[in-house]
This record gives structure tokens, sequence and C-alpha cells, in this order.
């Protein structure tokens, strides 16, 4: 009988441990928040999001829909990843755009969660570039916030719920 209390009490309390490090505020550096081509730089050489570990739930190639690529591959970082809830801030998600095939690269398009960047708009830096890096177009960009509000029950995301 003891002895099935001290189990039961080990492992109560390697759940409790488990779930407070799951809340605990993310450690590691943050990704630079400043413009598209310094986010560019840490999402291709500093921290390449091919390297990065896709959502679960969306994980592989998948279809999209305009104005996005017919074929997407989507990457969260780290910080994204562990997010439960909500992105915390520092999360990065990275969209490739591939054409009907899947085989050529088209574009690749970004949201990055910042403090208090754009309050009424889920404080989401946007941001667009071709497959070679050149940026199309970065910032609060409105267009993006139109459509992705319709997500804004779910952080403003559409593929992976949080
Ligand atoms: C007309 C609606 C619409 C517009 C405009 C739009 N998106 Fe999206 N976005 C979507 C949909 C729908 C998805 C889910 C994937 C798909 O169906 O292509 C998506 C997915 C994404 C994702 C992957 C994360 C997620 O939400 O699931 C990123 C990153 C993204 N969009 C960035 C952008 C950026 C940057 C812009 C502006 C340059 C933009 N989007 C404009 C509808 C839109």
């Amino acid at each position: 009988m003891k002895q099935r209390i001290m189990v039961v009490c080990f492992i109560s309390s390697l759940c409790l441990f488990s779930a407070c490090s799951i809340f605990k505020p993310y450690q590691g550096a943050l990704p630079p928040m400043t413009d598209a081509d310094a986010l560019w730089q840490y999402i291709t050489l500093t921290n390449p999001y091919t390297e990065w570990n896709q959502f679960d739930d969306t994980n592989g190639m998948k279809n999209g829909s305009p104005p996005h690529g017919a074929r997407i591959q989507i990457y969260p970082n780290k910080i994204a990843s562990r997010s439960v809830y909500q992105a915390e801030e520092g999360s990065i998600i990275v969209m490739e755009n591939y054409d009907e095939d899947g085989t050529t690269l088209l574009t690749i398009d970004l949201m990055q969660k910042r403090p208090n960047y754009a309050p009424s708009a889920g404080n989401w830096f946007w941001a667009s570039y071709e497959a070679n890096g050149t940026v199309i177009e970065e910032g609060k960009i409105k267009r993006c916030v139109e459509c992705h509000v319709s997500m804004a029950f779910g952080d403003y995301t559409f593929i992976h719920q949080w």
C-alpha cells in the first residue's frame, strides 16, 4: 500500500514537473525583430528554417490556395512549436509556396510575432520574399492582415490549430 502511494506521488510530481516546463518562458536567443532582410539572413543562415521541425498537424507538402502557392510547406521555429494557446513572442512561421507540381519554389511568406507590434492585428510582422530572398513586401501588410483576421480566434493562422 505504502509503495503504491509512493508510486502515485512520484508519477504526479513528474506530471507537475513536465506541465511547469511547458509553460516556462522561452530561454533561448530570440530571432531579430528588425526588418525582412535581417530575418532572411536568420532563417537561411543563422537558424535555417529547412532544419526546423514541422507542426505535427501540418507536416509535409499540402495543398495551398491563392494568394499562396498551389502546394505549400510550413515551418514553425522552436518558439512557435512550443507555443500552446497562441504563438509566443519571437515565433516565426515560414511558408514555402510551390507550383502545382510541388517542384518549383516560387515565393516564401513569413509571419513573426513581435511584442506590441500591431496590437489590433495579433502583433504579427508579415513578409513576402522571392525564392532567392529578395523582399517583395514587409511590415504591417494590410492585405495579409485583412484576410488572416478571419482566423483571429486561432491567432491569425489558417493551417495550424493553437
Ligand atoms: C485572401 C486571403 C489571404 C491573404 C491575402 C494572405 N493569406 Fe496567408 N494564408 C491564407 C490561407 C487560406 C492560408 C492557409 C494555406 C493556404 O490555403 O494557402 C495562409 C497561410 C499563411 C501562412 C502559414 C501560416 C498559416 O496561417 O497557416 C503564412 C506564413 C502566411 N499565410 C503569410 C501571409 C502573408 C505574408 C501574406 C501577405 C503578403 C498573406 N499570408 C496573405 C490566406 C491569405
